[in-house]
């Protein structure tokens, strides 16, 4: 008998089951009715007295130990099956994607659109010098021009830069001719806050300086610019301005109508929007960037970005674009 019940644990324990038909082969071979557990019954019923006895508790304990491996074995395989579904039914991991700030959209696409008329993208410091900011620029010292735009000084001769036309200065000094580029980016004044404007603002600004540049390329690059990004029909007038930096100097307006509340509201009632200042480049400017103004000259331009993303997207209000809101924000994600 002992030998029989050793066979028995030996068969079971060298059973590998690692799949559902291994634990189905394994039932058929050893738990059904006609499996090696009950033949092993069979046997033991043929015995009698005392021998019945002391085999009866070992056979028991050999029947427990082939079950607890068969179930074991269930256990395992139910587990694993369980866990895979499981795992394929659990939500995926929530990653937020970001989306790009609608101001940076804008910036992009009028690059896009001055890089397509062959000018190349420049970048310069957001804290300048009193030289790149006024002086360079042809704004006298003590000179009310100065007050045109209202200032945050850092140090004596520092400040937050009011223009990007600051970069052009910075670019002409380098002396690479000619040069034909816009510089995007932030610049800083102290204006009080409201629905229009901010303290901070974002200028797309443009330099083109060659030999015998004239104020009809001022004007064309100007109308290819407003054609492309407010569409062929856009009406556009130039009027006359002042800028210490250009002589000419004009502002240019596009036509939005009267038709709607905000054009109203936008255009103080006339229709005409003031979209940027340009002129030519002033010959006292290119020689203090040590460029000969007999030999060259060029052209400049202005514009604001905030005040086109208003307009591209009807947003009222200025503030809402730099308050940070999500709900605001999350309106642009697929720009
Ligand atoms: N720098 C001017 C401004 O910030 C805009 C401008 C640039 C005007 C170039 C003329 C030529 O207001």
């Amino acid at each position: 008998m002992r030998e029989q019940i050793d066979n028995l644990i030996q068969k079971s324990k060298s059973f590998t089951i690692t799949t559902k038909e291994d634990l189905e082969k394994f039932r058929l071979k050893f738990l059904v009715k006609k499996g090696l557990v009950n033949n092993l019954f069979q046997e033991f019923r043929l015995l009698e007295g005392e021998e019945k006895k002391l085999w009866g508790k070992e056979i028991n304990i050999a029947k427990q130990r082939v079950e607890k491996f068969y179930f074991d074995a269930q256990n395992k395989i139910n587990g694993e099956v369980y866990f895979k579904k499981k795992e394929q039914e659990l939500p995926g991991y929530f990653s937020e994607i970001g989306s790009r700030h609608p101001i940076n959209f804008v910036v992009e696409e009028m690059s896009q659109i001055f890089e397509r008329s062959g000018f190349s993208i420049a970048s310069g410091p957001e804290i300048e010098d009193d030289w790149h900011n006024f002086s360079a620029l042809n704004f006298p010292e003590n000179h009310p021009a100065r007050d045109m735009q209202d200032t945050f000084f850092v140090g004596d001769d520092i400040a937050l830069r009011t223009h990007t036309s600051s970069v052009q200065v910075r670019l002409m000094e380098k002396g690479d001719l000619p040069i034909r580029s816009i510089m995007p980016g932030r610049v800083y004044r102290n204006e009080a806050i409201s629905a229009r404007s901010n303290c901070f603002f974002h200028q797309v600004e443009g330099l083109y300086i060659n030999k015998g540049v004239s104020f009809l390329d001022l004007k064309q690059t100007l109308y290819n610019f407003v054609q492309e990004f407010f569409g062929a029909n856009t009406r556009v007038r130039f009027r006359a301005s002042y800028f210490p930096f250009t002589e000419p100097s004009a502002e240019m307006d596009i036509y939005l109508g009267i038709e709607t509340e905000s054009d109203v509201r936008l255009t103080k009632g006339t229709g005409w929007l003031e979209i940027l200042g340009c002129g030519m480049v002033d010959p006292n400017v290119l020689e203090n960037c040590n460029i000969n103004s007999k030999e060259y000259s060029g052209f400049a331009f202005g514009l604001g970005v905030d005040r086109m993303a208003m307009l591209k997207y009807g947003v009222k209000d200025l503030r809402t674009f730099f308050n940070g809101d999500k709900r605001f924000l999350d309106q642009f994600v697929n720009l």
